[in-house]
């Protein structure tokens, strides 16, 4: 059943989109790389900051925290994933990894903060995220399936949503 596909997708997933869209809300100052270079650019960029990445990490794990306290009520024909705190934690922290690897790789390219890289910025921290729990958790087939079809176009529909709303600075 597709919608039931869905709804277990999204569940195991929900703390990764937490903290993957959390940082802007942070307007952080502190960019993580102390603005060091390497090779003559700058090392991640302004784009990513303490304040971003903790509280990417804090919103991600608060939202785990309410699906771990909330599951039992839950009907257990869903056959929703079951969520503990590690798988919530590596998740988190899968993501925010992803990002910043992602901004390193940009940077490489020579490519200016907020400039889109296809896939790199959709899926990085997906992939990374599936990565980081693949050690405690892996994931079946078809939710990890779902999840790379579907994250680009929800990346996408949200970061319009939050440019409309003046918390990105582009439309990607
Ligand atoms: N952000 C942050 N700290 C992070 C990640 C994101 O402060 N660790 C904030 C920044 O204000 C950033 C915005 O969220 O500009 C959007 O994040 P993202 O699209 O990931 O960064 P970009 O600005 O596109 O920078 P880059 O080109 O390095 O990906
Ligand atoms: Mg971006």
């Amino acid at each position: 059943m597709l919608e039931l596909l869905l709804l277990q997708s999204f569940w195991f997933i929900a703390s990764a989109y937490a903290s993957n869209g959390f940082p802007p809300l942070m307007r952080g100052r502190m960019p993580i790389d102390g603005g060091k270079k390497f090779r003559g650019r700058r090392l991640l960029g302004d784009g990513k900051t303490w304040e971003g990445l903790i509280g990417g990490i804090v919103f991600g794990v608060f939202i785990g925290s309410l699906q771990i306290f909330g599951q039992d009520y839950l009907p257990p024909e869903l056959l929703l994933p079951k969520m503990t705190f590690p798988m919530v934690f590596l998740l988190t922290l899968g993501t925010m990894a992803g990002d910043i690897g992602g901004s390193f790789v940009k940077r490489r390219m020579r490519m200016k903060r907020g400039d889109r890289a296809l896939f790199l910025d959709q899926l990085g921290f997906l992939l990374a995220a599936f990565l980081f729990v693949w050690p405690i958790y892996k994931p079946q087939l078809d939710i990890m399936i779902v999840l790379v079809l579907l994250t680009p176009i929800i990346h996408w529909l949200s970061n319009v949503l939050g440019y409309w709303i003046h918390v990105k600075r582009n439309p990607w």
